[in-house]
């Protein structure tokens, strides 16, 4: 895993949308994994601006979204499609029919499952994940205990997540209960995984991910599992990381560090 420390959220936010866009500058038909939240918003402010002002081209990008809630019809101002439609779909020229996003409205949720893994291996799998951490630690909606090897399913959300989102919503007994998300090994199965953690709330779930022990009781410790995951945090989100003066030290180092 590689820890990525800026002073702002915006530095870091710019960076891991560099990321983004170097890959598809390599790869123009990648597939992309999308992550919803508050904190990957600026990700994709700096992926629009890259696109109206570089020509960074999503003309054959496939995209697949991690979760989404069940019962919000997708117009409903908090469903994950309309926030991926109205804060970066519609910014940018991607194929309609190439956006996968878990449906919160079918009436087989077992099938649509199925359905939407198979799509994912029939894309050629998942190049680049862009992923949020939970104040409890999940990943997507992998809560706490969820399966290390889950795949995509019907989950039930946890009462510190509902509390965390109630702020989108009227109250808390608006937030759905249930969602569909891809699965921790869905994840896992990703090319490349990036993850974005900004502020004080997060510090502790960040230390817990990327120095604890990998725990079912912490869904985003599965990165440490992962050959090519690279975590971007601002200071306050890296603030209770034990070993930040090496990552410090990494950071200075890699300008002469060995081609590799
Ligand atoms: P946030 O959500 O970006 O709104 O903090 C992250 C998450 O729950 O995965």
């Amino acid at each position: 895993m590689e820890i990525v420390i800026k002073d702002t959220y915006e530095e870091m936010s710019r960076e891991a949308a560099h990321e983004v866009a170097s890959l598809l500058n390599m790869k123009p038909n990648a597939v992309l994994g999308m992550a919803t939240g508050s904190t990957p918003l600026a990700v994709y402010r700096e992926l629009v601006r890259m696109h109206r002002e570089e020509s960074l081209d999503f003309s054959q990008v496939t995209t697949f979204n991690l979760d989404e809630y069940v019962g919000l019809p997708p117009n409903h101002p908090q469903s994950y499609h309309y926030f991926m439609h109205e804060n970066f779909f519609k910014h940018v020229n991607i194929a309609r029919q190439n956006i996968y996003i878990p449906s919160g409205n079918t009436r087989n949720y077992r099938a649509f499952c199925e359905w939407y893994e198979d799509r994912i291996r029939e894309a050629g799998g998942i190049d680049l994940q862009i992923l949020g951490i939970g104040s409890d630690g999940h990943i997507a909606f992998n809560e706490p205990t969820s399966s290390l090897s889950s795949r995509t399913r019907l989950k039930t959300l946890a009462r510190q997540t509902i509390e965390d989102n109630s702020r989108f919503f009227a109250n808390a007994d608006e937030v759905p209960v249930y969602a569909i998300t891809m699965g921790v090994g869905t994840i896992l199965d990703a090319r490349h995984l990036v993850m974005v953690a900004n502020g004080l709330h997060k510090a502790k779930a960040i230390a817990a991910a990327v120095e604890g022990p990998v725990t079912h009781m912490i869904t985003a410790s599965a990165l440490q599992l992962h050959p090519s995951a690279r975590v971007y945090l601002d200071n306050e989100a890296a603030s209770q990381l034990q070993m930040r003066e090496y990552y410090d030290w990494i950071a200075h180092k890699r300008p002469s560090a060995p081609a590799y």
